[in-house]
């Protein structure tokens, strides 16, 4: 029997007003219907049984007593909940799904309502955003139990699909700070821009630990080192507060680790569909996996409190056991009920990735169990109609829990940390977005620490007869495809999924903080086209184009999915320089008094020895976002050069994956290299 039923969208809706109102309504019309009665789907005129899964719980309810602990409050909602009601809010929709016909936000109970990357209001300003998220808002408090909803996002590097929010260096460059301090303020900001705009969850930090470079994600990432990304996790006391108890504050959102675990740990050649590495196999010991994959969760959970987890597409195929076996980790009972929730007593909620439980293996009501049962709390299942989604998943899970395949308590257990995440938040009392601080998103002073960001995160790899810094009396020469481009240099998961190209955001391109930083003449022409002047200093800007996900795999897809592009195809990603940069790189270092090259990418590029050679400074500058700006403070003195790699620089891709603490390791930089200049003042 399938289980798939395709819900009956041609019913009669719902009574669904307001709580108020709804009550009154009914009154007023005589009917004996309890208004519980209506809203639970008793038919009108029938005398509700009047219990506490029917009727509309009055004021006095001891849930809605926000002088009552968390748990109480927890215990006597989740003791009037139907059981449509307790699946309902494991359910997480798709935005632009959900407001094709936003009473299913009522009619489901659903939990929870996403944006995923680029699905922006119509209107994509805070004004805008804050809206959409109240009218979903609404619709969520008309149900029996005014249950409010969360609404998460990815503001992986800031609120970055929101238009004007203050855009941070990915987090490789964050890394390459090496400044926990400096990541728990950004951390703050993106939380105070984030839910200011509505979102009150952020499906961020990734504490993804990136071993091999030819991974798309590998800039969401911290670094190849799991020391590096468990002592970057400081970013959740930003987004968080200090504690839990913080988190209904208008400052605040909910963290989420992800995605656990391994990710960043998988064997090139096993990823899944037609991407090469990413969502693939991560074979490993289960030493190794603690050590690598592992150990960056454990400061998240014990000691940064984090409320959320997500886990990896990624398969684990334990060594111990004999290769051949790898389990998604969304159905890996041993590391989300045994490690996470059990060894690690882990209090919040896992929310399975992008329909992820869409590859575990057998039909969907199986994969419905085996994650549920396996400890995934919240389900992102985006859509509706004919792609199986959440009305599907709901459907499915009541069924199991009927069944008994997916015992009752475990969506008890299940609702419960949903429930307690909620009312942490505040929901409960302040369910609609607190905007007090929606005119500081974007403000100066949140990208002066952005700006702050950037220059620290700027690694000087070769700095030959100390060409850098140059003075700002200098003539500067500017090429190079990313010295213009704020869309490349933000790279993905910017205004859209995978970024783009055309991407505009405000901020200032590396080419705009040349020219407000240097008191010489600036001639800039991408391709180097243009003469250099005599004595003029070459600064060429080189590196990637955006992406996101698989679609940054080296030998990846060549198809960009996005809507705007209609699926074009996007520039193969080969961590090599593009003809046209190695060119401009050749033509101004062979005119220039000095040549600089500036990497602005998601991950370390190859350099030829040849045209190594040629240079006489080499920055990474990773993808700095917004504030161009950081990038001259430090080529023009105005801060020095104290940034590390957080990645190996290899001499080829080859060598990939190349990481600390290899046999034979002999990259073209190290891990944790970077060289330092003075401060203002020093120039040659
Ligand atoms: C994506 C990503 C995950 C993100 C989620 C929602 O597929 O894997 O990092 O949080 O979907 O956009």
């Amino acid at each position: 029997m399938s289980l798939l039923r395709v819900p009956d969208r041609s019913r009669p809706r719902r009574l669904r007003l307001p709580a108020v109102l709804a009550t009154g309504v009914l009154v007023a019309a005589g009917l004996a219907v309890d208004a519980g009665a209506a809203a639970s789907g008793a038919p009108a005129g029938v005398e509700s049984a009047g219990d506490r899964f029917t009727e509309r719980p009055g004021r006095g309810a001891p849930y809605k007593n926000p002088r009552l602990s968390t748990e109480r409050r927890v215990a006597d909602l989740l003791s009037r909940m139907t059981l449509e009601e307790k699946v309902g809010q494991m359910a997480q929709a798709e935005r632009a799904d959900v407001s094709a016909d936003p009473g299913q936000i009522a009619d489901l109970f659903l939990g929870s309502v996403l944006s995923g990357g680029g699905s922006v209001p119509a209107d994509n300003t805070p004004e805008g955003w804050a809206d959409m998220v109240d009218a979903f808002q609404e619709q969520a408090l008309s149900t029996r139990l005014g249950i409010p909803l969360l609404y998460g996002v990815d503001a992986v590097h800031g609120h970055a699909n929101l238009n004007g929010a203050t855009v941070f260096p990915h987090n490789i460059g964050l890394g390459a700070t090496r400044d926990p301090r400096l990541v728990e303020r950004i951390g703050a900001i993106t939380a105070e821009e984030t839910r200011a705009s509505g979102p009150q969850w952020n499906f961020s930090p990734c504490l993804c630990v990136a071993r091999d470079d030819r991974w798309g994600r590998t800039y969401e990432s911290f670094g190849e080192s799991p020391v590096l990304a468990a002592r970057m996790g400081t970013i959740i006391d930003g987004l968080q507060g200090s504690r839990r108890g913080d988190l209904d504050d208008p400052e605040h959102v909910l963290a989420t680790a992800k995605h656990f675990a391994g990710d960043g740990l998988t064997t090139f050649g096993t990823g899944e569909g037609d991407y090469t590495i990413d969502q693939g196999i991560t074979e490993a010991s289960r030493r190794d996996f603690a050590r690598l994959a592992l150990s960056p969760y454990v400061p998240a959970i014990k000691h940064h409190d984090v409320g959320s987890v997500m886990p990896s597409f990624s398969s684990v195929d334990w060594t111990d056991d004999g290769l051949g076996n790898p389990l998604k980790m969304h159905a890996h009972d041993e590391l989300i009920n045994g490690w996470l929730k059990d060894k690690m007593d882990f209090d919040g909620f896992v929310i399975s990735d992008w329909r992820a439980i869409h590859q575990i293996p057998g039909d969907y009501a199986t994969q419905v169990a085996v994650s549920v049962n396996a400890g995934v709390d919240m389900f992102m299942e985006p859509f509706s109609g004919d792609t199986v989604g959440y009305p599907q998943f709901i459907e499915t899970l009541v069924q199991l829990v009927e069944d008994g395949t997916v015992p009752e308590e475990r969506i008890d257990d299940a609702v419960s940390r949903i429930l307690t995440a909620k009312f942490e938040l505040g929901l409960f009392e302040d369910p609609f977005t607190d905007r007090r601080h929606i005119d500081e998103i974007g403000s100066p002073e949140h990208r002066r620490v952005a700006r702050e960001a950037v220059a620290k995160s700027q690694v000087l790899l070769r700095n030959e007869d100390r060409t850098l810094p140059l003075s700002s009396s200098d003539d500067v020469y500017v090429a190079g495809s990313n010295a213009d481009n704020i869309g490349n240099q933000a790279g993905g998961w910017t205004l859209t999924w995978q970024g783009g190209s055309t991407n505009v955001i405000p901020g200032d391109t590396v080419l705009d903080a040349i020219e407000d930083a240097a008191h010489g003449d600036v001639t800039f022409s991408a391709d180097a086209s243009a003469p250099v002047p005599a004595g003029a200093h070459g600064v060429v800007v080189v590196g990637e184009t955006p992406y996101a996900e698989g679609f940054g795999d080296v030998g990846g897809p060549r198809w960009g999915w996005d809507p705007g592009d209609g699926g074009v195809l996007r520039p193969e990603k080969t961590m090599l320089l593009s003809e046209a940069d190695t060119a401009a790189v050749e033509t101004v270092c062979a005119a220039a008094a000095s040549c600089t090259v500036l990497v602005v990418s998601g991950r370390p590029m190859i350099i030829p020895p040849e045209l190594l050679e040629q240079t006489d400074a080499l920055v990474a500058s990773w993808l700095p976002g917004s504030e161009g700006g950081g990038v001259a403070d430090v080529l023009f003195g105005k801060r020095p050069f104290t940034g590390r790699l957080p990645v190996t620089w290899p001499r080829s891709v080859e060598q990939e994956p190349i990481n600390i603490g290899d046999a034979d390791y002999d990259p073209l930089y190290p891990y944790g290299w970077g060289l330092r200049t003075g401060h203002r003042g020093h120039h040659r």
